[in-house]
């Protein structure tokens, strides 16, 4: 928790959090908001809270008559103003939960400066309201200690990366919010112009065409935190407006990149939580990522990795995956140790599970000894097979093994749910463990099912690793880092040479005009000398979010949205009035049912 230096403003003494025993009989000035009021046999009780914690204030009726009758009539959560002395508390009194649990203040005057109305919920940390209602009074959640030290330590974290990116001679440049549409995969959104009627700005998706052009413009190393703003479904670690650490170089290799991220994550790891973490992270290409994890962000903080089972089940007399093989498809598994006793009730929820995540189904195998397993197929498997099947996974007696015959795609995404579900129940997440890892060697291109076309993985500024630009084999110079099975960034080397541009467009089926239309600015400006050069930016919402033990980076953004889009607070988006609409030459669609 951040201390003050220097003098504080308004006359205070100290912050609430800071007394202690040594600071017994100063005489102090505190303000704050009145977290709690109690009456204990005339003498009354305040518990004082800032930012910084939460003093005890006792009002004695015969030491300061006045002072306690306004103590006992002041309501919770208003501001008040409190003089009085440091004292240790009486004997068996003092509040070892709280670091200022044994002294209290003896108030000898009490000022309230804001008198509260009742609060629409319970201003603590163990809150019971739901999140709409917090989100409504924001304010008065942030008041909960945990929420307040959460943005504090959201500060730290921002300061130390900083101070980090400022020693080593990177330059924090500004870019533009109202500009053009930058393509990392999600939706716009959109600003109409006023002065030029009937075109939109974007809003940006990142800041990457930006950060290219300052390289161009020699800036050499740059870096901004940055809000970011993308219209997609939110999920637990995706909001719509974010916050990128965005950080792009000149001249520089792979290997630049990863050493200064990696010094990047130990300073603030050792500066935020006082962990050491270990370099060098360890790389995984993202074929083996897919092919062991079946994702490409995968948690390597426990084991139950994927086997592949197909050869196994290639012609086999089981026909539902023998025809998967034939058809294309694979057969996958994984074993989870001791889960073989397991009722039907949870393996049924299990393969509802699989479903869920798009699979035709799910196999259950649970593993009793030797050949002998308990299986809805289990007459339609070998003996042979079985075997064979244990030893892939590595099950041993005791396991239920999972397994999933589908189009590789989905077998990927649903074994990769059902490992990090059987993790969580099967208590296999170790805490306080901290597996970062860099994910690298992505292909360069995927085929888009919605647009049906190529699409790029990353985004089409990346540069191929090889002068192979056949988008069914060619891979790129993509880089991500995985912190616990969450992405928490991502980067690449960048192409710097406009054939390569042009051909990369190419294969992403853009027209000569739609290249000109979207990026023709970028491709002039490489024709003028552009650099070697490439970056990284990190989501700052995920790394406070773990930092933090949080589990959704709503809980680490002062003013988030719902789920829905809304701005409970505001009350935003809002219908624009009559007159907005006129000067922006616009004309809503449908009637909105507001007025
Ligand atoms: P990318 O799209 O991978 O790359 O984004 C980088 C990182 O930003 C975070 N992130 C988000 N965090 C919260 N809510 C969201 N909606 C959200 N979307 C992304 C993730 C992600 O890893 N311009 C490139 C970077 C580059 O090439 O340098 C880019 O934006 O943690």
């Amino acid at each position: 928790m951040s201390r003050m230096e220097g003098r504080l403003p308004g006359g205070r003494t100290h912050m609430c959090g800071a007394l202690r025993a040594e600071d017994a009989g100063a005489r102090v000035e505190l303000a704050g908001w009145v977290a709690r009021r109690r009456d204990h046999g005339g003498v009354v009780f305040l518990d004082l809270r800032d930012r910084d914690g939460v003093v005890q204030v006792v009002a004695h009726p015969q030491e300061a008559p006045e002072v306690h009758r306004l103590a006992s009539g002041v309501r919770p959560e208003s501001v008040v103003r409190v003089v009085g002395e440091v004292r240790v508390r009486p004997e068996g009194t003092a509040n070892p939960n709280l670091p200022t649990g044994e002294v209290e203040v003896a108030a000898t005057r009490i000022d309230v400066l804001s008198e509260a109305e009742t609060p629409p919920f319970q201003v603590e940390d163990r809150v019971e309201a739901e999140e709409a209602l917090r989100l409504t009074y924001r304010y008065l959640d942030l008041r909960r200690p945990e929420m307040t030290a959460t943005l504090m330590q959201r500060h730290t974290i921002v300061a130390t990366i900083r101070s980090f990116f400022d020693e080593r001679g990177f330059v924090d440049v500004e870019t533009p919010m109202l500009t053009k549409s930058t393509p990392e995969g999600a939706r716009d959104f959109l600003v109409p112009s006023r002065l030029q009627r009937g075109k939109v700005y974007a809003l940006p998706q990142s800041p990457q065409q930006f950060k290219q052009l300052l390289m161009v413009g020699g800036i050499d190393r740059y870096y901004q935190i940055v809000r970011c703003l993308r219209d997609e479904n939110p999920r637990a670690d995706r909001h719509w407006e974010f916050t990128q650490l965005d950080v792009e170089m000149s001249f520089l290799v792979e290997e630049d990149i990863f050493g200064l991220i990696e010094e990047m994550f130990v300073r603030v790891w050792r500066d935020v939580l006082g962990v050491d973490i270990a370099t060098p992270f360890p790389r995984m290409p993202y074929d083996e990522a897919i092919g062991r994890y079946g994702t490409d962000r995968p948690d390597t903080r426990y084991g139950m990795l994927f086997a592949d089972l197909s050869d196994i089940f290639a012609g086999s007399g089981f026909r539902a995956f023998a025809s998967q093989v034939e058809g294309g498809g694979r057969v996958k598994g994984f074993a989870a140790p001791g889960a073989a006793g397991w009722s039907r009730k949870e393996l049924d929820g299990l393969v509802q599970e699989a479903r869920s995540r798009g699979a035709a189904g799910l196999v259950w195998m649970a593993v009793a000894g030797g050949a002998e397993v308990r299986s809805p197929v289990e007459k339609h498997l070998a003996v042979e097979e079985i075997r064979a099947v244990c030893e892939a996974t590595g099950a041993r007696d005791g396991d239920l093994v999972l397994i999933v015959a589908d189009q590789p795609s989905r077998v990927s995404v649903a074994l990769d749910g059902l490992r990090r579900l059987m993790a969580q129940r099967l208590d296999l997440v170790p805490l306080g463990r901290w597996e970062f890892l860099w994910v690298d060697r992505m292909p360069l291109f995927e085929w888009g099912e919605e647009e049906g076309k190529w699409v790029s993985v990353h985004h089409p500024f990346t540069a191929p690793a090889s002068d192979d630009l056949d988008p069914r084999s060619a891979r790129s110079r993509q880089y991500d880092v995985v912190l616990n099975g969450i992405e928490l960034g991502g980067g690449s080397i960048r192409i710097h040479r406009p054939d390569i541009q042009q051909k990369v467009f190419e294969v992403l089926g853009l027209s000569p005009e739609e290249i000109e239309e979207k990026f023709g600015h970028l491709l002039r400006a490489f024709r003028y000398g552009v650099p070697p050069h490439g970056g990284i930016a990190f989501g700052l919402d995920r790394i406070v979010m773990l930092l933090t033990g949080r589990d959704n980076v709503r809980d680490v953004i002062a003013f988030p949205k719902t789920q829905s889009g809304l701005e409970l607070l505001t009350g935003a988006p809002s219908v624009p009035s009559a007159q907005q609409l006129e000067e922006l030459g616009m004309r809503l669609a449908k009637p909105t049912d507001r007025p």
